[in-house]
């Protein structure tokens, strides 16, 4: 008979060759379910270029759908995957108040949390287990403001959703852009649910403000938002639209068409980017089968925050250990297929490149164009404390 202390040792030893269980929650149905299969397509893609293992331990993704705004969902199905799966690791969410509720149960359950887009500051200040591969809203809106202010507009108004990005959004925007010189004349903010964008539009128009600076979550929002700015002729009054790459994904610029030629944005990742990294990403991501001409910021974050796992769980040999996991990948640096990127040591998010782009035709089809370069980029909103 085995004795108890051979028993233990045979079942930690059968556990350290046994399959690694990830939780990944995003948006796999409903209107945002697009974000959520890019997610899926990331993390394939890199399991395609990698493989499925790490020094024998086999990973297994699995997925949860968390279609909307929902904290009580996320932190219910956060803790069935720790509790009853058994995840080691948990990924994803698409909104902030997802990523909110999740982190108070990281700690206790011993599982680090990668973000793989919810985009306010303040979420890494949650958990020492949090890390992001995804981006913050003041990483992209300082740059933003910046090329407003070149471009020579004095006067703008900000518009956005009524929830954590969309403040952070408005006061990176507000505070970039009249130190450097230019004046806010108004801050509207509006619902998440906003489906009529017309009236938004009538009161930028009544503002006189010669530029709008713009963010809701990349989605049906962004996409209405767009059509009333041109549809009201906002476009063609010559009001300016700056916003972060959120209002222009990929998969919205077809709807949008050639009245969207030239229209400016700034973010850390276009699908167009030039480079042997991306490309060899876009390899992958057809060799599963992925739509290309639909990949945005959410596949690459899930590329690289598959990256990140696959580095805690060789850190660690398997073994649940989050804070050797989480210690092993602060300060990593590595090409993404967005450009150079590393991991801030101090704040577990991602330092990385943000690009002014300008929306052109690659084709039949249209592609965000990186114009210029803003190099390796901090978390402005943390950064500034
Ligand atoms: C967020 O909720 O943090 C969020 C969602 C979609 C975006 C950006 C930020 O495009």
């Amino acid at each position: 008979m085995l004795s108890a202390l051979a028993a233990v040792l045979l079942a930690s030893g059968a556990a350290n060759a046994d399959t690694i269980k990830v939780g990944v929650i995003g948006p796999l149905s409903g209107s945002y379910s697009l974000y959520g299969q890019n997610f899926q397509w990331g993390i394939q893609a890199y399991a395609e270029a990698n493989g499925t293992s790490v020094d024998g331990h086999e990973i297994e993704f699995v997925y949860r759908d968390l279609p909307g705004v929902d904290p009580a969902k996320a932190r219910a199905l956060a803790q069935e995957l720790i509790v009853r799966d058994g995840v080691q690791y948990l990924a994803g969410t698409y909104f902030t108040p997802n990523a909110l509720a999740i982190a108070p149960l990281l700690e206790q359950g011993n599982v680090p949390f990668v973000v793989l887009n919810a985009a306010t500051s303040s979420i890494v200040e949650q958990s020492p287990y949090i890390l992001r591969t995804s981006f913050t809203m003041w990483q992209n809106t300082v740059p933003a403001a910046k090329v407003a202010v070149e471009n020579g507009s004095k006067k703008s108004i900000t518009v956005v959703s009524d929830y954590g990005p969309g403040i952070d959004a408005e006061t990176a925007f507000k505070t970039t852009y009249e130190e450097g010189g230019g004046e806010v004349v108004d801050t509207l903010r509006i619902p998440l649910s906003t489906t009529d964008f017309n009236p938004i539009a009538q009161r930028i128009k009544q503002s006189g403000a010669d530029t709008v600076f713009a963010f809701f979550p990349a989605g049906a929002p962004t996409l209405g938002f767009m059509k009333a700015y041109i549809g009201n002729g906002l476009k063609d009054d010559g009001v300016g639209l700056i916003s972060t790459g959120d209002l222009l994904t990929e998969p919205d610029l077809p709807a949008l068409g050639d009245v969207a030629l030239g229209m400016q944005s700034t973010y850390h990742y276009s699908a167009d980017h030039d480079s042997p990294e991306n490309a060899a990403f876009m390899t992958a991501l057809e060799a599963i089968g992925a739509d290309t001409s639909k990949v945005t910021m959410a596949a690459v974050a899930a590329f690289d925050g598959a990256k990140l796992i696959y580095e805690m769980i060789d850190a660690t040999d398997g073994e649940q250990d989050p804070q050797t996991a989480v210690d092993a990948v602060k300060g990593m640096s590595w090409t993404s297929p967005r450009g150079p990127v590393s991991i801030d040591p101090e704040t577990r998010h991602i330092t990385q490149n943000v690009y002014l782009r300008e929306v052109a035709k690659d084709g039949d089809g249209y592609v965000n164009k990186e114009m210029r370069t803003f190099e390796a980029q901090p978390d402005w909103g943390l950064a500034q404390k």
